[in-house]
């Protein structure tokens, strides 16, 4: 009996239409969307590249881009030694990259109870599902005030995000709803800048409240969605839980959320 070959399923593959480098660790790129993709501001897909061994090396990647978009925008770290992002850094304009179209993720508004302000936690990459969120209607339809604090080691490092911030009063789309009910609260941890420190200090000795000359969090109005590495993810969860707060998901709407920045 002779072994039938196997069928090869034909990857789905976008086309690359932007490459912006940041900094030598951080880069952003477009590419095409799929006209079938259906997702929700905040979600992630699986991206990738096909293997030296003929495999698609595929990682979690958070869609930057709001649900409204006509191409789909990534925020990528760059790993020296990396298996996907040290051959993904040097993707170009017209190059294909493999993308499965199944968006998932629990960084939604459906995984939160109605409240008055949003506070999105994020460090270094884990800015790419609020890049998503900071550009969607439905932000700024549900609250009073949305709070977007950005940690991360260098000045440099805050670049990708705070240009978003500062380009949003300008969109076509959402410009006059942020006008006013967006905050911008970046802090670096290595290289000095106006704000130092990291975010989970400032919430435990109450500086960013006073920065803000904002109240406390509390569970009746504050919502939260957190993306981060682990030990942020871990130290946010005991802080949010101590202001009263609790985890949502999908299927069971509360009052804060968290994933963890996808990293190589
Ligand atoms: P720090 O410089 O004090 O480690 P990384 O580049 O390692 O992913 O870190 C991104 C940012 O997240 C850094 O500013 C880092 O601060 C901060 N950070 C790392 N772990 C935590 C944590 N458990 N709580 C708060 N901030 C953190």
């Amino acid at each position: 009996m002779t072994d039938k070959p196997k069928k090869m399923k034909t990857p789905d593959t976008q086309t690359v239409t932007e490459v912006k480098h940041w900094t030598d660790r951080l880069f952003s790129f477009r590419v095409t969307r799929p006209q079938s993709l259906r997702f929700r501001s905040g979600e992630f897909v699986m991206i990738g590249l096909m293997g030296d061994n003929g495999r698609p090396l595929m990682r979690a990647y958070s869609i930057a881009s709001p649900s409204w978009d006509e191409t789909l925008e990534f925020y990528s770290i760059k790993v020296a030694d990396g298996p996907l992002t040290s051959r993904l850094q040097h993707i170009k304009v017209g190059d294909e990259i493999i993308m499965r179209p199944k968006p998932v993720g629990t960084l939604v508004h459906d995984a939160l109870l109605p409240g008055k302000r949003l506070w999105f936690f994020a460090t270094g990459t884990g800015l790419a599902p609020f890049a998503s969120l900071m550009r969607e209607p439905e932000t700024y339809e549900n609250y009073d005030e949305i709070i977007m604090c950005h940690t991360c080691r260098d000045v440099a490092d805050l670049e990708y995000g705070r240009q978003l911030v500062q380009s949003l009063p300008d969109d076509p789309l959402i410009g006059d709803m942020v006008g006013g009910k967006l905050r911008y609260f970046p802090t670096t941890t290595r290289e000095q800048s106006p704000v130092m420190g990291r975010i989970t200090d400032k919430l435990e000795d109450g500086s960013l409240f006073k920065d803000l000359a904002g109240l406390p969090i509390c569970k009746e109005t504050d919502r939260a969605m957190v993306c981060g590495s682990i030990g942020l993810n871990t130290d946010l969860k005991r802080i949010l839980e101590g202001f009263g707060l609790e985890e949502g998901a999908n299927s069971k709407p509360a009052e804060y959320v968290v994933e963890k920045a996808f990293v190589d």
